[in-house]
């Protein structure tokens, strides 16, 4: 992809990577993913707003090449991990005059990660501007989104918001602005579940943040640009708020079928009481679909068949990967069917203690499930439902 202006003088110059298909070794790409890297040219100074994952440091080369850029003056670092700082050490190697500017955790991870010598940087405060001369580079720490050291850059002149994977989303695309809201907002919605919604009530105050400084564009460092970003920071607002849906979402594995009826009947009993729910066979299912629907349903189910006296290995990953993304889930239901030792309710509940629900009563079979647990359905049916009308009051 080459280099394309997105404002006078300020230039997308990183690289769109189409055909990856997982991140972290965990989360899934369905539309591969972007490493946006900005060039910002100066009266006096040019700084390069991020960089690549390594993989694409010769994209990010010929880019800045075909900006017609003669010299680099500042790199900002907003993020320490690889695939925006990656290309830092090749970048300082092309131009040897730059400095790394980044706040003092960052440069301490940015070490850790890859050799830069201390003479290489710049160490900013919070809330410290540098001047470019004609324009204007302002920096707000902007922690745990999703690293400690985390800060977004905010061009004052032509309030432009680089904010790096904060309103990022996976989106390999040639769109340069989002053109498909639908399609962003669903890969948004994925990015934030996976990686920033543990610390929800922290992104709530950099929300506040965000509101105080006049944002006209928001420039993320993965997926399109947000020349109208309303719609993403309204998204945000709800994510990170304490409103929950109603909605249950029913995750199940099973082995010789009892556990998926059971599943799918909740299911029925849920939709005819007017509850919304989304299914999902963990077998198959893909996380980062999970983790968006976790973002604002009321309720979750974990239904799993017993191996061995426990609960089945793929609920056990899934309740230790809710335990991880911390949703604001308000009910934990608990199905599952068993033929001789059952521990499988304090397996699960011991890998939740993090979430802050309500366990609700858990309906497990015996063997076959029979009318004694479709009864007990029916009443855990009637319970969520009854639950979530309380929750609208
Ligand atoms: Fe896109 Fe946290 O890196």
């Amino acid at each position: 992809m080459a280099a394309r202006e997105i404002q006078n003088k300020v230039y997308s110059v990183g690289a769109i990577d189409w055909d990856r298909t997982i991140f972290d070794a965990l989360v899934p790409l369905p539309h591969g993913t972007s490493y946006n890297a900005y060039l910002v040219l100066g009266s006096e100074k040019n700084a390069l707003i991020d960089t690549v994952e390594p993989v694409k440091k010769d994209e990010l080369r010929r880019n800045l090449k075909q900006s017609g850029v003669q010299k680099i003056d500042y790199i900002i670092a907003n993020h320490a991990e690889q695939d925006h700082s990656g290309a830092i050490p090749d970048v300082l190697e092309w131009y040897p005059e730059a400095k790394v500017v980044t706040n003092k955790k960052c440069k301490t991870f940015l070490q850790d990660l890859m050799d830069i010598p201390d003479e290489k940087f710049l160490v900013i405060q919070d809330k410290e501007v540098l001047s470019l001369g004609d324009r204007t580079l302002e920096f707000y720490f902007t922690p745990w989104v999703h690293w400690p050291e985390t800060m977004v850059t905010y061009l004052r002149e032509e309030k432009i918001l680089f904010s790096c994977d904060f309103f990022g989303s996976h989106v390999a695309c040639g769109d340069l602005f989002v053109k498909d809201r639908n399609l962003v907002a669903l890969e948004a919605k994925r990015y934030y579940a996976e990686i920033m919604m543990p610390f929800a009530k922290t992104i709530r105050k950099h929300l506040q943040l965000v509101d105080g400084l006049d944002v006209k564009m928001i420039a993320p460092s993965h997926g399109p640009v947000y020349d109208d970003p309303k719609f993403i920071i309204e998204a945000y607002r709800e994510w990170v708020s304490d409103r929950v849906k109603n909605e249950a979402i029913i995750l199940f594995v099973t082995m010789h079928g009892s556990t998926e009826q059971m599943a799918y009947r909740l299911t029925d009993e849920l939709l005819t009481r007017g509850v919304d729910v989304r299914l999902f066979n963990l077998l198959n299912a893909d996380i980062g679909e999970i983790a968006a629907a976790l973002v604002d349903a009321a309720t979750v189910v974990l239904a799993s068949p017993a191996v061995l006296n426990g609960a089945h290995p793929g609920a056990i990953y899934l309740a230790y990967l809710m335990n991880q993304l911390k949703p604001k889930t308000r009910f934990v239901g608990i199905l599952g069917s068993f033929g001789w030792g059952n521990k499988m309710v304090e397996h699960l509940q011991g890998n939740l203690s993090s979430v802050k629900a309500e366990i609700l009563p858990p309906v497990l079979s015996k063997g076959h499930p029979r009318e004694d647990t479709w009864q007990a359905i029916r009443e855990l049916a009637d319970t969520i439902a009854r639950k979530h009308q309380e929750l609208e009051k």
